[in-house]
C-alpha cells in the first residue's frame, strides 16, 4: 500500500483489512479499507487513523516514510470519531510522538481517557470552529453526533472544499492503491456501490436520523472532494456518495427499490417447499428477489438485501410454540437496525399447535416496525397442492403492492 495525493497538500494513507468479522460481528468478503489523511499548511495535521489490528499501524508508519513525512513534523491529530478502527493507532503513536495536539469534539475528550488514558494535550472543538494551518489552510468541524457515535465530528478543509466525515459516506471493499471514483469503470463503481450498501446496512442503518441530520449540514458546504474514513475518496463526484447516504438513510422507513428479500428456515423440508413456487411468482411480477436461508445467510448479506428491499417474505415453521429461532433472531435483529414500514408476507408451516405467527407478532410490536403484512398462510405439516397456490396469489400480490410503493414514492437523488 502507497500513499496517494488526493488534492494540492492532501495524502491519503491506507491500510485494507480483511479475513475478519468487522465490529467482530460482520462478515467483509470484499475486506474493508481504512483511510486516514495528511494535510499540510505550514502546520500539519493527520485526520482519522486507523485500527490497532496487526500489521495495520506499520503499514501507516512505513506510508509516512514513503512520504518522507517526519513524524515528528505532526503538529495536529485531528481525531473525528473515537471508535477504535480509527483511533486505536493513537497509543503506539504517542509512544513515538508525545508533543502533539490533538483535536476531538467535547463528547471525544472523555473517551479519549476511557480507551487510551489521554488526558493531556488535547483541544476540543465544536460546530463553527476552526484550526488554522496556516498557509491559507483552515480546517473547520461540525458535529455530526451519532454517525456512528455520540462524539462523531467532521472536519472540512476550506481551502480544498475536501470533507472529512469518518464513517458517514463510507464504504466496503478493499482498495489498493486505487482509491478514487475517478479511477474507477461503472462496472467497478457498481461494485462499490454495493459495498456501500452492505456497509451502510450493517454498520451505518441504527443511525439514519442522524444521517438526515448530518446531510443538512453537508449540504450547507461547499464539499469539492469526500475522503471517508473507510472506502472510495469521491473527487470526480462527490454529489453520488452523498446523494447515495440520503437515499440509503431514506430505506429505513422505505419505501425502497422494486426488490423483494426472502428470509426462510425449515427443519424438515415442508415450509422449504413453499419457498421456490412464491420466489417464481415475485419473479414473474417483475421485482428483484433476494433469498436467504438461515441459519446459514450471514446476518450481514441479509442486512445489506433488506435494506433495499421494499418486501419481505418471512418463511419459517413452528418450533416449541415459538418462531423457528434462527428466524426470529435475524427478525429481532431487523427491528433493532430500524428496517421499519416493509410490505410483508410470512408463511410456515406446524404441527399441532403452531404459535410461530404469535412470536413474530410480538417482535415486530416490540421493536415498533410498522411491517405491513398479508394475510399469513400457515400449513399443517406438507403444504398441499392448493396451499402452494395460495401462497403464489401471495406473493404475486406482494410484488404488486411493492411496486405501487415504489411508483408512488418521491424520487430522492
Ligand atoms: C423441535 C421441534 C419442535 C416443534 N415444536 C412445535 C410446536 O411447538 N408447535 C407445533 O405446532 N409444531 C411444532 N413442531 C412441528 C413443526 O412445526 C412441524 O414439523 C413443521 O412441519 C416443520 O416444518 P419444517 O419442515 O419447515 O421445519 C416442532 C417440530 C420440531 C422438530
Ligand atoms: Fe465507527
Ligand atoms: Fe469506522
Amino acid at each position: 500500500m502507497h500513499a496517494t495525493q488526493v488534492t494540492d497538500g492532501i495524502f491519503r494513507l491506507s491500510a485494507d483489512a480483511s479475513d475478519l468479522l468487522f465490529e467482530a460481528i460482520w462478515p467483509i468478503p470484499n475486506g474493508v479499507s481504512m483511510n486516514s489523511y495528511i494535510v499540510k499548511g505550514e502546520k500539519i495535521a493527520i485526520i482519522d487513523g486507523v485500527c490497532g489490528w496487526d500489521g495495520v499501524p506499520e503499514t501507516l508508519y512505513a506510508q509516512f516514510d514513503e512520504m518522507k513525512l517526519d513524524i515528528n513534523d505532526i503538529d495536529y491529530v485531528v481525531v473525528n470519531h473515537l471508535e477504535p478502527d480509527h483511533s486505536g493507532w493513537l497509543e503506539t503513536f504517542k509512544t513515538m510522538r508525545s508533543e502533539f495536539q490533538i483535536i476531538t469534539s467535547e463528547k471525544g475528550k472523555p473517551l479519549l481517557e476511557a480507551f487510551y488514558g489521554i488526558t493531556e494535550n488535547i483541544r476540543t472543538v465544536k460546530t463553527g470552529d476552526t484550526v488554522d494551518l496556516g498557509g491559507g489552510r483552515v480546517l473547520a468541524f461540525a458535529d455530526i453526533p451519532n454517525v456512528h457515535w455520540p462524539e462523531t465530528m467532521a472536519t472540512f478543509d476550506t481551502k480544498s472544499g475536501t470533507l472529512f466525515p469518518c464513517d458517514a459516506f463510507g464504504s466496503f471493499g478493499a482498495l489498493g492503491d486505487a482509491p478514487y471514483d475517478d479511477q474507477m469503470s461503472d462496472e467497478q463503481l457498481a461494485f462499490f456501490e454495493n459495498e456501500a450498501v452492505r456497509y451502510y446496512s450493517n454498520i451505518v442503518a441504527a443511525f439514519c436520523l442522524p444521517v438526515q441530520k448530518a446531510l443538512k449540514i453537508v449540504d450547507t458546504l461547499p464539499v469539492k472532494i469526500v475522503a471517508p474514513g473507510h472506502g472510495l475518496v469521491w473527487r470526480k463526484n462527490p454529489k453520488k456518495i452523498i446523494d447515495d447516504y440520503r437515499r440509503y438513510a431514506s430505506y429505513s422507513k422505505g419505501p425502497c427499490k422494486d426488490e423483494v428479500t426472502v428470509i426462510w428456515g425449515s427443519m424438515y423440508g415442508n415450509t422449504e417447499l413453499g419457498v421456490a413456487p412464491i420466489v417464481e411468482a415475485m419473479e414473474a411480477e417483475g421485482v428483484k428477489v433476494h433469498v436467504h436461508n438461515v441459519p446459514e445467510a450471514p446476518l450481514g448479506d441479509i442486512l445489506a438485501s433488506i435494506w433495499t428491499s421494499t418486501g419481505v417474505v418471512l418463511a419459517m415453521p413452528t418450533y416449541e410454540y415459538k418462531m423457528f429461532p434462527p428466524v426470529a433472531a435475524v427478525l429481532d435483529e431487523l427491528g433493532k437496525k430500524k428496517v421499519l414500514n416493509r410490505k410483508a408476507f410470512r408463511f410456515g408451516s406446524y404441527g399441532w399447535s403452531g404459535g410461530a405467527q404469535k412470536e413474530l407478532e410480538e417482535i415486530v410490536t416490540r421493536h415498533k416496525m410498522s411491517w405491513d403484512f398479508l394475510e399469513p398462510v400457515e400449513f399443517k405439516g406438507r403444504p398441499s397442492a392448493s396451499d402452494l397456490e395460495v401462497l403464489k396469489d401471495r406473493g404475486r400480490a406482494l410484488a404488486r403492492e411493492v411496486k405501487a410503493m415504489v411508483a408512488a414514492a418521491p424520487v430522492i437523488e
